[in-house]
């Protein structure tokens, strides 16, 4: 993975607050291409739902669908877990569920990053109770060693460190998501 280069570097407005890159958005292009072209094979017979778990899957969900070449439906679910700003607590509140009925589906859950996997956890029960034929995890990052819970992810994109992390969706306080590349977040003062 990269380190500084000027070309990963175009956000002067954010410089302050961003240490290295983590994933430059070439590493991020490339990658989601590559999961595409392994979610198009392994689905070929039945094309997923892919379910963006908002906001921070929005860049992803948006780059990964159209690098999937089978017809996959969308939709979109919202979450927020109680608790301080950059620790999730485990506790997850649905702010927006699914328009769409689970039964029978193939199901894709696209998430940005697994950090503890406590969101995740509680997202698989949740929507594991609806009777979806399959039900699989696409997750662009995975914080190594972080997870207090036991995950099988079938797609990941980089496993990364455990440092907190802003970009291409990833927020703090909702900002940062307009990002390209995946940089550490050292601001805060
Ligand atoms: P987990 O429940 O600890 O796995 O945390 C998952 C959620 O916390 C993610 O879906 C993100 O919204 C948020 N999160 C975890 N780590 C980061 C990070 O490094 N940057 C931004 N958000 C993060
Ligand atoms: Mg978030």
């Amino acid at each position: 993975m990269g380190n500084y280069s000027p070309d990963d570097f175009t956000a002067t407005w954010a410089r302050h607050d961003l240490g290295e890159v983590v994933v430059s958005a070439k590493e991020v292009h490339d990658r989601v291409l590559e999961l595409g072209r392994q979610i198009s094979l392994d689905y070929a017979e039945n094309p997923p739902l892919l379910v963006c778990v908002l906001k921070g899957a929005i860049n992803f969900m948006s780059d990964l669908m159209r690098a999937v070449e089978l017809p996959v439906e969308v939709d979109f679910m919202a979450v927020s877990s109680y608790g301080a700003a950059t620790k999730t607590s485990g506790v997850v509140r649905i702010v927006k569920d699914l328009d769409v009925d689970l039964a029978g589906r193939d199901v894709l859950i696209v998430e940005d990053v697994v950090d503890s996997g406590l969101t995740l956890n509680y997202l698989r029960q949740y929507l594991g109770a609806r009777s979806p034929a399959s039900l699989e995890v696409c997750a662009l990052l995975l914080k190594e060693g972080e997870q207090r819970v036991q995950q099988s992810l079938r797609y990941v994109g980089f496993s990364i460190p455990a440092d907190f992390v802003v970009g291409y969706g990833l927020d703090v306080n909702e900002k940062y998501r307009n990002l390209d590349a995946i940089y550490t977040y050292v601001g805060g003062a």
